[in-house]
């Protein structure tokens, strides 16, 4: 099978797996930093983040470097083995640039100026930014590509700025010219025949500003995608400064299902996948949301290894009301990223800030000290991913796919959708619950990746689909896959017209139904499955379908309302595939009924038998299952029949030996070595692509 390299493979190969945070000492007096060095020995750290927020310190003053202090860190570190991932401090221009070129500064849409002040305040066009921000780069990479200390290098900080400004408004239109090639074919693409919008000059083309109404919804999504490519122009610029002086791999924090920039965009010009991520300890389930990002970075990471650059080891500061973690929590909280692949933990950040903005968020060093819950947590569990070392470099490639796309996503999130019921994470999440019931992992791939090594595909949400893209996959289930596509996908076209004919009109040959009408609901519709005593409802969309060729049948039928009779949701059997497709937004129990037998046609097994508690993740990493109790219960789990014959299983962490009927206590964590395969034995299925 092959996978992308990836350049955190040169780190772990030394390290093992990674165990680290942010480390900011320009915070605290110099005197300090030894308790650090040894809290960190302590903890079993091997990797910290510096400089993120350094520039006012490396830079005081235009022309002004001062570099001694970050020399005497690092050497310290490296001294103590303590590795680096060093930070461009590009995040958080310091005053004096935004005083001296206010143009570096970003404005909102209605002109508004983002003052400093806070951090972020900068356009990601303003060429004094790039400017300043590529000579510090320079500054950094040319002194330091050769300390002992340096592991890998991290451009910015959640790079996610949008600007508004005239500099900008230059920056969009060269940017048109080069997609569309002539204000024609902008005027063609952005369809501005509707309400009088035709340009006769590049001139009068700005971004999306405040506007007395709806604005042109091309307009918009071209301003998305136009921001996307400037903050990766940005990264690319200071990653090109650093490649030219220093060998280390070179990344950036990505944030996740952030609607900001396109990550599959970032995915190829980065050295490997890095991610932050927040679990919001207010919310139980918020775990499974932590899964599906961690499951965006696999599929980011092409089923490599990544790394968790930051999450939090109890409360944030962020948000209305800062929940603790409950003791236990951080353990399985961290774990669970490194089942699915991430060859690291990291969080924001090492010592607790006693001023600033993020004075009140947690750290691996409370203000309170080492004489803390969280910090002998934190050692705890710096002692398990001592045990879990042999993980370190283990790809950790799914069967499933789940395909996402941030065009999709921009496009159909517009404000005049249908229905803003049908929010496109929503959708995603309540397709893979089902999996993660059944402890399934999955890639999350754009639409235009190769199918080949998956048995199942799942599309929950994409409203815009390409031609292209929607051939790839009629051609992989025809070949033998299976795919389950959501309400309200295969609509637009790149541009996000809407497709001529009935819908979903690229789709309709492999789901083997096409619709005449959207209706989004005012009252819930009741929807009948064919097979299963199962009474569920339609929340708030339905779809006016009809059978579209004799090899499809409607598996469920909406069974009240005027769409009483017809097909809800429809399975096909296309070439030698099968695909499925769900006209309305059905509940979770209805959505599992279309997974599982999804499932089934993908001839994929699970490693549970029935369903998993709704705290319990179950998530397999090369040989070895993750069972991780999220809830603060004793949970009971079985095993299948493959994992029982197999005897019982050895835990990693403790030592201890489980039965495949086994009990988690609560925020319990097993590792459980394991020859189970979620293939089918007697699959003989062999895709194409
Ligand atoms: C992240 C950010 C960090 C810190 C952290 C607090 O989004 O990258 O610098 O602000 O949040 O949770």
């Amino acid at each position: 099978m092959q996978l992308r390299s990836h350049g955190l493979k040169n780190v772990t190969d030394g390290t093992g797996l990674l165990f680290g945070a942010d480390y900011n000492p320009e915070q605290w007096p110099e005197q300090t930093w030894p308790e650090d060095i040894a809290l960190m020995k302590r903890a079993g750290v091997n990797i910290v983040t510096v400089g993120v927020f350094s520039w006012a310190r490396l830079q005081p003053e235009e022309g002004q470097w001062n570099f001694g202090w970050l020399d005497r860190l690092l050497d310290l570190l490296a001294d103590n083995g303590i590795r680096v991932c060093l930070a461009t401090p590009t995040a958080s221009p310091p005053p004096w640039l935004g005083h001296h070129y206010p143009d570096s500064l970003p404005t909102t849409p209605d002109g508004t100026t983002l003052w400093y002040g806070s951090r972020n305040q900068f356009s990601p066009s303003s060429s004094a930014y790039r400017a300043a921000a590529l000579a510090v780069t320079s500054r950094l990479a040319s002194r330091y590509a050769g300390h002992p200390a340096v592991a890998m290098w991290h451009v910015g900080n959640e790079l996610g700025q949008i600007s508004y400004d005239d500099e900008t408004a230059v920056a969009f239109r060269s940017w048109l010219l080069r997609r569309y090639g002539s204000l024609d074919a902008v005027n063609t693409a952005w369809g501005t025949a509707f309400w009088s919008q035709g340009y006769s000059s590049w001139e009068e083309i700005l971004p999306p500003r405040t506007a007395p109404y709806m604005h042109n919804p091309t307009q918009v999504l071209d301003f998305h995608r136009f921001t996307s490519e400037a903050l990766l122009e940005l990264f690319m610029a200071e990653r090109d400064v650093i490649r030219s002086r220093a060998e280390q791999p070179v990344t950036t924090n990505l944030m996740g299902f952030f609607r900001g920039a396109d990550y599959f965009r970032f995915a190829k010009e980065t050295d490997f996948i890095g991610n932050n991520h927040y679990v919001d300890p207010a919310q139980p389930q918020s775990w499974e949301t932590a899964a599906l990002t961690h499951d965006l970075c696999r599929g980011l990471a092409g089923g490599a290894p990544w790394m968790l650059m930051e999450s939090a080891t109890s409360a944030v500061s962020w948000r209305g009301h800062n929940v603790a973690k409950d003791p236990g929590a951080l353990r399985v909280d961290s774990l669970s990223a490194i089942a699915r692949g991430s060859d690291a933990v990291c969080y924001f950040q090492f010592r607790q800030s006693a001023f600033g903005a993020e004075r009140f968020h947690s750290a691996m060093v409370p203000l309170a000290g080492a004489d803390t819950r969280v910090f002998r947590e934190v050692c705890s569990l710096g002692a398990d991913l001592q045990e879990l070392r042999l993980l370190a470099g283990t790809p950790a490639p799914s069967r499933i796919a789940v395909l996402f796309d941030w065009d999709s996503w921009w496009a159909s999130e517009s404000p005049d959708r249908p229905s803003n019921r049908l929010g496109v994470m929503d959708q995603l999440l309540a397709y893979y619950r089902p999996l993660l019931r059944r402890g399934h992992c999955v890639e999350v791939i754009h639409p235009s990746s190769p199918l080949g090594r998956f048995d199942l595909v799942l599309a929950p949400s994409l409203f815009l689909l390409g031609e292209k893209d929607a051939e790839a996959l009629g051609a992989w289930v025809s070949a033998g896959g299976t795919a389950v596509v959501g309400p309200f996908s295969g609509v637009a076209d790149a541009n996000g017209h809407l497709r001529s004919g009935r819908h979903p009109a690229v789709l309709a040959d492999m789901l083997g139904v096409t619709g005449e009408e959207w209706r989004p609901l005012a009252n819930p519709v009741r929807v009948a499955f064919a097979h299963e005593p199962l009474e569920a409802e339609a929340l708030s969309w339905s779809e006016d379908l009809r059978i579209h060729t004799a090899s499809a049948s409607p598996v469920a039928s909406f069974a009240s309302g005027p769409l009483s009779g017809q097909p809800a949701v429809v399975r096909n059997n296309y070439g030698k595939g099968w695909s499925w497709y769900a006209g309305a937004d059905l509940p979770q129990s209805a959505v599992a009924v279309i997974i599982e037998g999804a499932l089934r046609d993908a001839r994929l097994t699970s490693a549970v038998a029935g369903e998993l508690p709704s705290d319990v993740e179950l998530a397999q990493r090369g040989d070895y299952l993750f069972l991780l109790n999220h809830g603060d219960g004793s949970r009971r789990v079985e095993l299948n029949e493959h994992l029982k014959a197999g005897g019982p299983s050895l835990d990693l962490l403790s030592g201890t030996t489980h039965e495949a009927e086994l009990t988690l206590p609560p925020y319990g964590v097993l590792v459980l070595k394991n020859s189970h395969t979620t293939e089918d034995p007697t699959s003989q299925q062999q895709n194409g692509n």
